[in-house]
């Protein structure tokens, strides 16, 4: 049996990887999990996943949990420290799927106590990635990528020559608003951001598949996580999402993953890898799909696409800046204080204003991170 546990576990991702693990119980065994503010999921699935031990990462929650996990023998705590308490078990596998920059200490922490990290937090990477790639070195802790479109490239190099690789091609559903002028997407509300035609995700990473900048979160951490450079990845809007990435080598060959929209066989490949877990999910049907189109990405209309590949391009803590300056633009646009478009026009200033401060260096260590990712949210909360 092998220990997981999950971070995030009353989320999109936590779900679904609950569900794997239900269809495999004698497989895995849950040790810690963690929530949010959601107590009574999180107590619920304490009980049905026999879990260790339980985290309520909002303290005014605690008492609530303690009076639902009374009598039961699970280990209860909360608050940001109880999220790095948590993280600090030994396990064989951690789930990080806690959503936004809130998720990266704890699983910088799982690097040094968990044997395989699968990654759905993408902020890590986003806000974090040389540092986290060199944890992630340093202590020997396999990273395992849960995003679709990275298991897909993870999946097409296994087995094949690293160095014979000649680019990525990232696939892009394209979002709600792939084929809307700018005049038409003046008027977006949150609403019709939140509704994408492809995938049940939560809040934070529909309004970025919505803007791009979902394409462009994943663009920075294919970049971290392959051998590759920037100008090695590139984005193909493929409106079916059935095609998850591919890779092509030296010799022309591109190889491809295809799948459904369900996330299980990412998260199960991230559990199981190396081998590949029975799933009772829905299988693609080839014939029902027919055609598989592509496209460019017009980084005019998604700006922030763009603003996340010059982040790549400027380095240092570029990547931390825009990841700030998006959490708080995207939770200003769901509380309709600004426009959709703004997002974008926050993220650029935001960029644009840490430039001229000098605050985009190289960060050696999580402090200097925490330091550029507080002053990036003042700037950008000015802007608001
Ligand atoms: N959903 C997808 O299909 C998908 C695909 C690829 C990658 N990802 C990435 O995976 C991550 C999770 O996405 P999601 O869609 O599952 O998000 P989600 O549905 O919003 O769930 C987020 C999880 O994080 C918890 N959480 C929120 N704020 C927290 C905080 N301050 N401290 C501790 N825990 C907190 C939530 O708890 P509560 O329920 O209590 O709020 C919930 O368990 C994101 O980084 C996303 O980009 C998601």
């Amino acid at each position: 049996m092998k220990t997981v546990s999950i971070f995030g576990v009353t989320g999109s991702i936590g779900q679904s990887t609950v569900k794997v693990l239900n269809q495999h119980k004698n497989l895995f065994a849950v040790d810690a999990i963690t929530a949010g503010a959601n107590v009574e999921s999180l107590a619920k699935l304490a009980i049905q996943l026999n879990a260790k031990y339980a985290v309520i990462a909002d303290a005014s929650k605690f008492e609530t949990l303690k009076s639902l996990l009374a009598g039961h023998n699970i280990e209860l705590d909360c608050g940001e420290d109880g999220l790095i308490r948590a993280a600090t078990r030994k396990v064989d596998i951690s789930m990080a799927a806690i959503v936004g920059y809130a998720g990266l200490k704890a699983a910088l922490t799982s690097l040094k106590y968990a044997k395989r990290i699968a990654l759905a937090n993408k902020e890590c990477l986003v806000a974090a990635g040389a540092l986290f790639m060199a944890e992630a070195k340093k202590y020997n802790c396999q990273i395992l990528p849960v995003d679709s479109e990275h298991s897909a490239m993870f999946q097409c190099l296994e087995g094949n020559n690293k160095s014979q690789l000649e680019k990525i091609l990232l696939t892009a559903s394209g979002g709600p608003f792939r084929t809307h002028s700018m005049g038409e997407m003046q008027h977006i509300t949150p609403a019709q951001a939140l509704n994408h035609p492809n995938w049940d995700m939560g809040a934070k990473i529909t309004i970025d598949s919505a803007t791009l900048m979902n394409k462009g979160n994943e663009f920075i951490e294919a970049f971290h996580l392959f051998p590759v450079t920037a100008d090695q990845i590139q984005v193909v809007v493929h409106k079916q999402s059935i095609i998850h990435s591919m890779v092509q080598y030296h010799d022309g060959s591109i190889l491809a993953q295809l799948g459904t929209h369900e996330m299980g066989t990412a998260i199960s490949y991230a559990l199981g890898y190396p081998d590949r877990l029975t799933l009772d999910f829905e299988r693609l049907d080839l014939f029902k799909i027919a055609r598989l189109d592509f496209e460019k990405a017009d980084e005019k209309r998604f700006k922030c696409l763009y603003l996340a590949k010059q982040s790549v391009q400027m380095g240092g803590m570029c990547g931390a800046v825009l990841n700030a300056a998006n959490e708080l633009a995207v939770a200003a646009f769901l509380a309709e204080k600004i426009s959709f478009l703004a997002i974008a026009d926050i993220c650029e200033q935001t960029i644009n204003i840490a430039q001229s401060k000098n605050i985009i260096g190289n960060a050696t260590s999580l402090d200097d991170i925490c330091a550029t990712d507080h002053q990036a949210r003042q700037i950008a909360n000015s802007l608001i």
